[in-house]
C-alpha cells in the first residue's frame, strides 16, 4: 500500500502517497520531475544523486522518501538562489570542476554541506553564505568529498572551486 508523506523540497511543500520503496532520488526525479539530481549507481557508491536533507548531505537513492517525511529537501535546482551554491557554481564554472557534468549536481550539493559541516564557517541563516572562511587542506577536502565521484577525474578542478569558496 502507499503512505502519505510531506515533503518540502526547495521551499516547498509536497503532499505526496507513495510505495514505501520509492527512493527520494525516483521521488524527486519521477514524481516531482526534478531532475537535475543524477542517478548514477543507484547503490549508494558514486554520490550522483547527493541532495540536502535538513542540511545534511544524503545518496537520495539509498534513502526511502517516505523516511523523509517532515524534512527539508535542498536539491541543485535552489542552487542558484542559496548564497553558498551559487558561488559554488560560479567557482565550478571558473576552475573547470566539470567535464562532462553528470556528476556536478550531487558534488556541489555535498560541497555545500561539507562546509556547512564545518564549525566555523557555518552559512549565515540571511545571505546562505559562510560567515568565517572554512580552512581544509586538499587532502582534508578531497577526503571530506570521497563519497562523490567524478568518472571524467576533475578533481582538481573540484579541490580548486572549494578552495575558492572555502576562503
Ligand atoms: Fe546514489 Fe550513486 S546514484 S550514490
Amino acid at each position: 500500500g502507499h503512505i502519505p508523506v510531506h515533503l518540502h523540497v526547495n521551499g516547498q511543500a509536497h503532499d505526496l502517497s507513495l510505495d514505501p520503496r520509492v527512493s527520494l532520488l525516483d521521488c524527486l526525479r519521477e514524481h516531482l520531475r526534478l531532475t537535475g539530481t543524477k542517478k548514477g549507481c543507484d547503490q549508494g557508491a558514486c554520490g550522483a544523486c547527493t541532495v540536502l536533507a535538513d542540511g545534511e548531505r544524503i545518496n537520495s537513492c539509498l534513502t526511502p522518501a517516505v523516511q523523509c517525511d517532515g524534512m527539508e529537501i535542498v536539491t541543485i535546482e535552489a542552487m542558484a538562489g542559496h548564497g553558498l551554491g551559487a558561488r559554488v557554481q560560479e567557482a565550478f564554472q571558473t576552475h573547470d570542476g566539470f567535464q562532462c557534468g553528470y556528476c556536478t549536481s550531487g558534488q556541489i550539493c555535498s560541497i555545500v554541506a561539507m562546509l556547512a559541516e564545518h564549525r566555523d564557517g557555518r552559512p549565515s541563516a540571511e545571505t546562505g553564505d559562510l560567515t568565517a572562511p572554512v580552512v581544509l587542506t586538499d587532502a582534508e577536502i578531497r577526503e571530506r568529498m570521497a563519497g562523490n565521484l567524478c568518472r571524467c577525474g576533475a578533481y582538481n578542478g573540484i579541490v580548486a572551486a572549494v578552495r575558492e569558496v572555502a576562503g
